[in-house]
């Protein structure tokens, strides 16, 4: 027994103990130290209030409130608070001006899942999302059907989530593309990228996104990811954030993960469900993350996505949390943030990159 706790023996356990043997749920709610984990625009935006997400999310799970719930509280700030253009209201529109979100959410304990996808109208999608999960028997609802649903469930649905100032960035958009070249990714990412070196769009609100991962003090497990996805993309584009498996996985005996950056890399990949399955095989969160990012490389094979070492030129970022409470951000390359609130505190910390 040495060196293991009594978590370590009821999660990595209990499947080999007779049903007599297995510890009572209370020594788990003694061992487990609530924790959240986000994405480095969980501890930035607070949409005039007193707390950012991942200080809203703490102070409900510690609080004793269901950790799902804790978490999308959470990310509704950051959803409702213009400032931030890569999720919710105001995040940056379709190539049409129009703001389409997407969202999943994961209950580890409840073994819930739901999710949206191309969703206009309503700022806050990840409580579109929980509701998926927690009143149907279906896993994503998109585009019209999804915005029924939240108008049915009580949702306002406005005509326009677009901000003054994501407007402006569009039309800004829209005045540099000529049209001939719409369909051509690299020219549309060369508009884009040329606005990012401008200072006219934050690098991390281009992919944009924002994943939170919870765990309380029983060791339940929750994560949600909301995004407005890829700046300018065609609309009725869905990216990773609304995919089990791959914005969003959870398995609470073992952890979860969550991504923000370039969805196509994800999706093509399944990350979050790889870097749960590594977690599983014993790495560490951050060799977890790690494993994915190599995956990703590996199979980045266009000359438009890489750069002159042959590595992604986009960015990618894992946020990794296992159920004995290790955590780690992970990201391709370059300086990136993440964002913990534990018993330490609310703080942002670099993320450890693959190619640094
Ligand atoms: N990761 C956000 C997106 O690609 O839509």
């Amino acid at each position: 027994m040495k060196g293991l706790t009594r978590r370590d023996l009821l999660v990595g356990s209990a499947a080999a103990l007779a049903p007599s043997t297995v510890l009572p749920t209370i020594l788990v709610s003694t061992q487990a130290k609530p924790i959240v984990v986000a994405s480095g625009n969980g501890h930035t935006v607070k949409n005039g209030g007193p707390r950012t997400c991942i200080e809203e999310a703490y102070r409900k799970i510690v609080g004793g409130d269901d950790v799902l719930e804790s978490v999308v509280a959470g990310v509704n700030i950051v959803e409702l608070d213009p400032a931030d253009t890569s999720v919710g209201y105001g995040g940056l529109p379709n190539a049409d001006g129009v703001v389409q979100l997407d969202s999943c959410v994961m209950h580890g304990t409840r073994r819930w899942a739901g999710g949206v996808a191309a969703l206009e109208g309503v700022r806050t999608p990840s409580s579109v999302a929980r509701l998926v999960a927690a009143g149907t028997d279906h896993h994503l609802l998109v585009g019209r059907g999804a915005q029924d649903f939240a108008r049915q469930m009580g949702f306002t649905v406005e005509a326009d989530l677009n901000s003054d100032r994501s407007r402006q960035l569009w039309l800004e958009w829209k005045r540099r593309i000529d049209p001939d070249h719409y369909l051509d990714p690299a020219r549309r990412d060369g508009a884009a990228l040329a606005m990012m070196r401008e200072g006219l769009i934050d690098r991390e609100h281009y992919w944009g996104t924002i994943n939170c991962l919870g765990m309380n003090s029983k060791g339940e497990i929750c994560g949600v990811t909301t995004t407005s996805g890829l700046a300018f993309k065609i609309p009725g584009r869905v990216g990773d954030s609304p995919i089990l498996g791959a914005g969003l996985y959870v398995d609470n005996p073992v952890g979860a993960a969550g991504s923000t950056g370039r969805g196509e890399a994800n999706l093509y990949n399944l990350c979050s469900f790889l870097v749960v399955e590594e977690l599983r095989r014993g790495k560490h969160p951050k060799d977890a993350g790690f494993e994915a990012l190599r995956r990703v490389a590996a199979n980045t094979r266009e000359k438009r996505l890489l750069d002159d070492r042959g590595r992604p030129a986009f960015g990618l970022s894992f946020y990794v949390l296992d159920a004995k409470g290790r955590y780690a951000g992970v990201n391709m390359s370059g300086r990136a943030m993440f964002s913990v609130c534990d018993e330490n505190g609310p703080r942002r910390e670099s993320c450890e990159s693959l190619f640094p």
